[in-house]
């Protein structure tokens, strides 16, 4: 590499004019990150509030993750699955035990995985429960974010999702969210093979359904013989507080879909966890990756779940979000420019009080970043608020002392 960014502007104009115009970003351009903390090109540090969508739980270039990296990417990186290599089996075991099931299947992003759950949930519809070929349907919710391969967005109820992208695969039923009766009503289907769900919807807002229902989802899938196929890619890896977010009652999902921060944010690492009795129904040839479970990927993840376990990052979480979600109840106390706090552990959001077309939240971002705060609206007026899980109290604080100001100052 010969050309060196050496200002944040230059960045911006070369993304404009090279790069596809997929996203629309805050403008700061970061160079450096370390725990909690990123920097721009001109060196002013920020608070990252939004950890890459949770993919960083662990903080950024966590020393003993990145020595995990380097130290493999010395031996060997890939091999493809067309031989065996000498770590894949090692993290397939530590994956299972951890998460409590008998066979892991790795890919890369988070929508391959979610591909290879429908996959394996159809398959498993024709072979196990009868549904006739062709014929098994995936019951969805409303509001649903699990990735943007075409057949991924044929379930989204997102019109800036679809929009121009058709046509759709067809298979998924969509239903209301956090309403148990609508799972009741699509799951006398006996097509029905399986229900796709986040146990909190992140994308969308930070919505947490109601005490109760991924328990009685749950109770439902078994009673129809319908598998329930559990999105934790963005609420896993003790963003939530517990280990998943299934974990906070007690759900054991039969598909469980893990991606983001299973590599601490270093490189795209995905996993599908399942018993042998569905797994098992994808035979050599019918699915995979080149990249899936090389063995970069397999030591990386083994570390980055060790360094969650011993920083004891879960109960950090939960310690740490309660705090935040205290701070915020008293700031809706001092200003009605928020309606409202939401989340649980370090995944919260909070609504500002404005249209959801309106620039508020966008002009308040700013403002948080001006200060030393990144973070990013997810639908409208609703900013997600999601720091890497090694935050201390101390650090807590001087956010939610950023975030007060910023709102309480704020002019439209
Ligand atoms: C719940 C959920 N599922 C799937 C995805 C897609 O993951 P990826 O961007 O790695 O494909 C995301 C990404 O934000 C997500 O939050």
């Amino acid at each position: 590499m010969t050309e060196v960014i050496t200002s944040s502007r230059e960045a911006i104009l070369l993304e404009d004019k090279y790069g596809a115009h997929n996203y629309h970003p805050l403008p700061v351009v970061l160079s450096k990150g370390e725990g909690v903390f990123l920097w721009d090109v001109e060196g002013k540090r920020y608070y990252d509030f939004l950890s890459a969508y949770s993919a960083v739980n662990q903080g950024h270039c966590h020393p003993r993750i990145i020595q995990a990296l380097t130290d493999q990417a010395k031996e060997l990186t890939l091999t493809s699955r067309a031989f065996y290599n000498d770590k894949l089996g090692l993290a397939e075991k530590y994956v299972c035990e951890t998460f409590g099931y008998e066979k892991a299947l790795f890919m890369n992003s988070g929508a391959e995985a979610n591909e290879t759950a429908i996959k394996l949930a159809r398959k498993w519809g024709y072979t196990k429960k009868g549904i006739p070929e062709n014929e098994a349907v995936i019951v969805a919710v409303k509001k649903n974010f699990h990735g943007r391969t075409t057949t991924i967005i044929s379930a989204s109820t997102d019109p800036s999702a679809r929009k121009g992208f058709g046509p759709f695969m067809p298979g998924f039923e969509i239903i209301d969210y956090d309403n148990i009766e609508a799972v009741e009503k699509a799951l006398t289907n006996p097509n029905v093979c399986a229900l796709w769900i986040e146990p909190i919807q992140g994308e969308a807002g930070v919505y947490v359904p109601m005490n109760g229902y991924l328990k009685a989802v749950e109770d439902l899938c078994r009673k129809n013989n319908v598998l329930l196929m559990m999105d934790e890619i963005q609420t896993g890896i003790a963003r939530t507080g517990k280990m998943l977010a299934s974990d906070h009652e007690g759900v054991r999902p039969d598909l469980l879909i893990l991606g983001k921060a299973l590599s601490g944010g270093v490189f795209p690492i995905s996993v599908v966890l399942a018993d042998d009795p569905i797994m098992l129904v994808i035979k050599p040839g019918e699915h995979g990756s080149t990249f899936g479970g090389n063995p970069l990927a397999a030591a990386v993840v083994m570390e980055a779940l060790q360094v969650v376990k011993e920083e004891k990052l879960a109960e950090n979480a939960q310690r740490q979000g309660t705090l935040f979600r205290e701070r915020m109840q008293d700031l809706m106390k001092r200003t009605d420019r928020v309606t409202l706090v939401r989340g649980k552990g370090l995944l919260n959001a909070i609504v500002i009080n404005d249209s959801p077309d309106s620039e508020t939240a966008w002009n308040i971002c700013m403002d948080f970043a001006k200060n030393g705060l990144l973070a990013k609206p997810t639908h409208g007026n609703i900013i997600r608020l999601a720091p890497p899980l090694v935050i201390t109290e101390e650090q807590i604080h001087e956010c939610c002392d950023i975030i007060e100001k910023c709102i309480v100052n704020f002019k439209n």
